[in-house]
């Protein structure tokens, strides 16, 4: 049976571009794994915690010297470890946000970015723990920063995703770029046109899988 865990980082509520794409994921993963199970994290609900010095320090003490309050302090980092070891295959909802990731996902970052847990240093060098894993990342932004346009190099939201997904061990990566929502908001097209192209791509991925 595998395991989709499916995180969303956008505020914008059923208006987001970014929400309903990873949903259109959703649903065709489901329709191809019908046992499957699928893991929920919508990092926008509640108040997500940024790490403090008592995490840190709760992270660097050996796992049998933790106190029961340094225990407590990384029981959600905790938790969101278990879905990414628990999941075969993560699908993201991102929105571009002042050119980089949104600063909820950051904060889910830095909880799930754990030495000895994610990655490990072997022998002075870096080694991601996250072995086997499939991402799907799908990125909306108001502008397009596609390869080879004006824009390209403002993009930090890919790049970044992938350099920190392979530090972790995740290699195996794939980004739909759905660009240039701002057309959207100026009414110069509406929402399905905006969309058809994107759902279709994600559809595509899964046709080859049904056939
Ligand atoms: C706070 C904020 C910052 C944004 N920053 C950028 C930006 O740097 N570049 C850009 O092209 N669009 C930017 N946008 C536009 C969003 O990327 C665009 O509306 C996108 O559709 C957001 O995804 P969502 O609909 O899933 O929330 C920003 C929007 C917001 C609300």
């Amino acid at each position: 049976m595998k395991t989709l865990l499916h995180i969303d980082s956008s505020p914008l509520g059923e208006a987001s571009i970014s929400r309903q794409l990873s949903g259109e994921y959703v649903r065709r993963w489901r329709e191809f794994h019908p046992e499957g199970r699928v893991i929920r994290r919508d990092l926008n609900a509640g108040n997500f915690p940024a790490i403090d010095g008592a995490w840190i320090a709760s992270v660097y003490t050996p796992e049998e010297a933790r106190t029961p309050a340094q225990r407590d302090t990384i029981a959600l980092s905790d938790r969101l470890l278990e879905e990414l070891f628990a999941a075969d295959e993560y699908v993201f909802g991102v929105p571009m946000h002042n050119f980089g990731i949104p600063s909820v996902l950051k904060l889910w970052l830095d909880q799930i970015a754990r030495v000895g847990k994610t990655f490990a240093y072997v022998d002075g060098a870096p080694v991601g723990l996250l072995k086997g894993k499939k991402a799907t990342f799908i990125v909306s932004s108001g502008g397009v920063y596609d390869p080879g346009t004006a824009m390209a190099s403002y993009n930090f939201v890919e790049p970044y995703l992938r350099t920190v997904f392979g530090f972790l061990g995740v290699t195996d990566i794939e980004v739909l770029s759905a660009g240039g929502a701002a057309a959207l908001r100026y009414g110069k097209v509406d929402r399905e046109t905006f969309l058809k192209p994107h759902v279709e791509k994600i559809d595509g991925w899964f046709e080859p899988a049904l056939a």
